[in-house]
């Protein structure tokens, strides 16, 4: 939510900030700006739209060269996307530029104050009273990084803020709390980004910036001090994927691309954690052995596409572990007052690992003696920081706004964890975990035999792509699977999208059927469980009867389902609880493809943002 790129170093600064804002716009795109420390003054330039209405103010004005720089691509809290609005913001003098990413909640106060000293604010922002409080301080200090720390103090909420000034042009500041900044070190330069991808092309050695902590970024190093002033011990790492990752590779979109990587992600994301002998070793589960078996409930907090993999996990922890388990959306989970204890563990599910909602609940769960595993794709994030430990995917960077290989990776986490606390618990037998294990390692084969047979998927979605409404029904570990084939929908193609668990629909939502109207089902597997087979046979028929046009997903060789489905999607047969890895996947391609149809910007879906760092 909102994308910041800082840099310092002997490159002209605008081009670095620019290629690193274009990675940064899945973050955020309703507005962006640049502000260039130069000739002795600061040159700024900023636009409502997407960044191509800034590249085309930027060719028309050029802006004078400067290897210092400072950029922003909005995702807009506080006043619509307007020139106006647009970030940076400067002070009245037109020395300090800012810009910001969070919600500053004290903005109203500061606003009235700085208005009474005599300062005329532009802009509906809650950001614009940062560049003015800053000149005050840096009148008083002359010290940019110690104006920064003062301004912080005053400062209530979230924020991320990265600012320059005219007088002393080869510095870039940055300050975070609650809200994602990263430092980028290479040879002479140095950068600032919301994300790593913003700098990979320049650096891959990276330093994690703490909470209420204040950097300073010069040609010649990188200072971090806390808020207070204090020196921040910080951690450096080593970014493990390179720019080709966070390229289209040849791909019309992120999400096309990204939908593609999903055998090598799921696959990856297995890799290192089975040993020679089979058993699961994850390392990173820094919660002792002892604690787990004192372990009598498990929490899942996650939002959006995240909590649908939360779902489907309840199902395989309860399954293989016998411990109950509840999942909870992150937003609303602390303020239910949930009882929580030292002997619940609390998973907390994130791709970006910077969700606000998922951040508070854990924090919640955290104060009340809970132990938090994170699952999260985003090395050096708050979430996993601030967990007790953290299951990272290997999903590599994601990029389209629509979660697509994060999810399968998220899903495939989860299973481990799984059959990880039914290994240390023993409620599983060594060979049981092993035969799971088994499967598990041939579903990154059945995800891409399952890519190789979607050209029908595609010109089913085009033949709908005048339709209103879509349903999805599904059983059991299929039902979740409808959620997220609807809301990919939604937010992709802007249709109307519900997703049922199928036996619910005669409680009442069969009332929307009617003539071809079209109904995804996701059928489990014939071979287990086949009381839910046969049931959503019956649904199948139900809806069918009542003129719907069914659009069934049903494993290779369930024969019983062909006389009901108007089309018929085959997956490769799965286990049932593994089913939804592969079961996702058509769900996915069906939603991009009629959103191309429809005219919709596949990896920038209108008013969303990749990465919500609201609450
Ligand atoms: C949907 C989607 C969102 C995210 C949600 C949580 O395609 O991407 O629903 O899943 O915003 O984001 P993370 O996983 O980053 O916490």
């Amino acid at each position: 939510m909102c994308g910041i790129v800082g840099y310092v170093g002997a490159q002209a600064a605008l081009d670095v900030v620019m290629a690193g804002l274009k990675r940064l716009e899945y973050r955020g795109y309703d507005s962006a700006g640049v502000a260039v420390p130069a000739d002795g003054g600061l040159a700024a330039a900023k636009r409502a739209g997407k960044l191509v209405n800034l590249e085309k103010a930027l060719v028309e004005r050029p802006l004078p060269a400067g290897t210092t720089g400072i950029g922003h691509t909005r995702w807009a809290t506080h006043g619509a996307p307007t020139d106006a609005n647009a970030h940076p913001h400067l002070d009245n003098a037109g020395r300090v530029a800012v810009v910001h990413n969070g919600i500053i909640e004290n903005f109203a106060v500061l606003r009235a104050e700085l208005t009474e000293r005599g300062h005329d604010l532009a802009s509906e922002t809650d950001t614009e009273v940062v560049a003015h409080l800053l000149a005050e301080e840096f009148s008083a200090t002359a010290d940019l990084a110690e104006a920064m720390r003062l301004v912080c103090r005053r400062l209530t909420g979230a924020f991320t803020l990265v600012a320059v000034h005219a007088d002393d042009p080869d510095v870039v500041v940055g300050a975070r709390r609650n809200s994602p900044l990263v430092v980028g070190v290479g040879e002479g330069e140095a950068f600032l980004a919301s994300d790593v991808a913003a700098f990979i092309a320049h650096t891959r050695s990276a330093i994690e910036l703490g909470q209420d902590q204040v950097v300073e970024l010069r040609r010649d190093g990188v200072t971090v001090t806390g808020f207070d002033g204090r020196p921040a011990e910080v951690r450096s790492y080593h970014v493990d994927w390179d720019a080709s990752a966070a390229e289209k590779g040849g791909y019309d979109y992120f999400m096309l691309k990204e939908i593609a990587e999903q055998p090598k992600a799921v696959a990856d994301t297995l890799l290192g954690r089975i040993d020679a002998a089979g058993s699961l070793s994850l390392d990173e589960v820094r919660i002792g052995a002892g604690e787990l078996r004192e372990v009598d409930k498990v929490v899942i907090i996650a939002c959006g596409t995240a909590f649908h993999a939360g779902l489907i996990a309840k199902y395989a922890i309860e399954h293989w572990t016998r411990i109950p388990c509840e999942v909870e959306l992150a937003s609303e989970f602390r303020y239910r007052d949930p009882i929580l204890g030292h002997r619940t563990l609390v998973i907390a599910i994130s791709q970006s690992g910077e969700t606000m909602d998922t951040l508070m609940a854990l924090r919640h769960a955290r104060e009340q003696g809970s132990k938090v595993l994170a699952i999260c794709n985003t090395n050096g994030s708050t979430i996993p920081r601030e967990s007790d430990a953290a299951l990272y995917t290997h999903a590599g960077p994601e990029v389209a706004v629509a979660s697509t290989k994060a999810f399968l990776t998220q899903l495939v986490a989860c299973y481990l964890v799984a059959l990880y606390l039914a290994q240390v618990r023993g409620t599983k037998w060594g060979d049981e975990i092993g035969a799971v294990i088994r499967d598990l390692s041939r579903i990154a084969g059945a995800v891409e035999r399952v890519l190789e047979t979607m050209e029908p998927v595609r010109a089913l979605a085009r033949t709908l792509a005048s339709k209103d409404t879509v349903l999805f029904l599904g059983r059991h570990v299929g039902y979740p699977v409808a959620l997220e084939g609807a809301l990919k929908l939604k937010e992709l193609a802007y249709m109307h999208a519900e997703g049922f668990a199928a036996g619910e629909l005669k409680h009442g939502p069969i009332a929307l059927i009617e003539e071809d109207l079209p109904v995804v089902v996701v059928v489990p597997s014939p071979q287990a469980r086949s009381v839910l087979h046969d049931k959503i046979v019956s649904n199948i028929q139900e809806i069918r009867a009542r003129g719907a046009r069914t659009i069934v997903i049903a494993e290779e060789g369930d024969e019983a389902v062909a006389p009901y489905a108007d089309h018929l999607i085959r997956i490769p047969a799965t286990p049932t609880l593994l089913q939804p890895v592969v079961a996702t996947v058509p769900l996915q391609v069906f939603a991009c493809e009629l959103a191309t149809a429809r005219g919709n910007e596949v990896d920038q879906p209108r008013n969303l943002a990749k990465s919500v760092t609201v609450e």
